[in-house]
């Protein structure tokens, strides 16, 4: 794709209208249906098929053997490990068409799924969430929160850069007690979080 200013490798097709934004680079038998916009600066790695109807933000890598299905839409640096899976019908059964029955999932700014792990359809992911490999995602994910296993369950919190701050009980950053909770700020970037009665949040969100 010449004079483009976005690459897309030959083996790949790319349906129309589809917008790709700047930088983007489109690797190995991929297919981006109709209806679809990748925003600038994403990685779509060997063997994705994106779309119909699909909206992806920037900066977002998406590995190999990937399926971003219509009813899925990713904010912006999202990052889906190779071959995790999305969904868009609940209960599907292959003689009856349910279309009009597709439940949307949204993965918010800054989140990882992690490797061969699955997120079932009507679920959202909160911003800058980790899911781990293989998890089985069956409800809605707090932004922050670590999610693990099979159905996925939180067992800690992440800071933005991806580092773990809490898994289970154990506190991994630098933490002082702060009103009745903690502050907790990340020994590799300096963020600094507040933990209290089960939620974590930046400070800079604290009102
Ligand atoms: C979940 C994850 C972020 C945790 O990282 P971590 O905190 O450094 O994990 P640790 O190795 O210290 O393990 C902590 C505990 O979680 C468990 N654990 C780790 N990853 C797990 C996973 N994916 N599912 C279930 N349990 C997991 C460990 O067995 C350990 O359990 P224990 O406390 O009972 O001993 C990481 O293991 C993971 O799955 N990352 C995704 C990797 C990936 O898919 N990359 C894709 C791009 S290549
Ligand atoms: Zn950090």
């Amino acid at each position: 794709m010449k004079g483009k200013n976005y690459f897309v490798h030959e083996s790949s097709y790319i349906d129309s209208p589809v917008e790709i934004g700047e930088g983007t680079k489109i690797w190995h038998f991929s297919h981006v249906l109709p209806n679809t916009k990748i925003g600038k600066n994403c990685i779509v790695g060997q063997n994705c098929m994106i779309g119909p109807d699909v909206k992806i933000g920037d900066g977002c890598k998406i590995q190999n053997n990937v399926s971003v299905y219509k009813g899925v839409e990713l904010e912006d640096f999202v990052f889906c490990g190779p071959s995790c899976v999305f969904t868009n019908v609940l209960t599907p059964r292959a003689f009856v068409e349910r279309k009009h029955e597709f439940k949307k999932t949204l993965v918010k700014t800054g989140a990882t799924i992690g490797a061969n792990a699955t997120v079932v359809c009507g679920n959202t992911i909160g911003k800058y969430a980790m899911i781990g490999a293989g998890a089985v995602v069956t409800s809605d994910v707090e932004d922050y929160a670590l999610y693990v296993g099979v159905p996925a369950k939180r067992v800690g919190w992440v800071c933005k850069c991806g580092v773990v701050l809490i898994h289970k009980e154990e506190i991994k950053g630098n933490a002082k007690t702060s009103g009745n909770g903690l502050m907790i700020t990340c020994p590799n970037c300096g963020s600094v979080y507040i933990f209290e009665k089960n939620l974590f949040y930046p400070l800079e969100e604290k009102i």
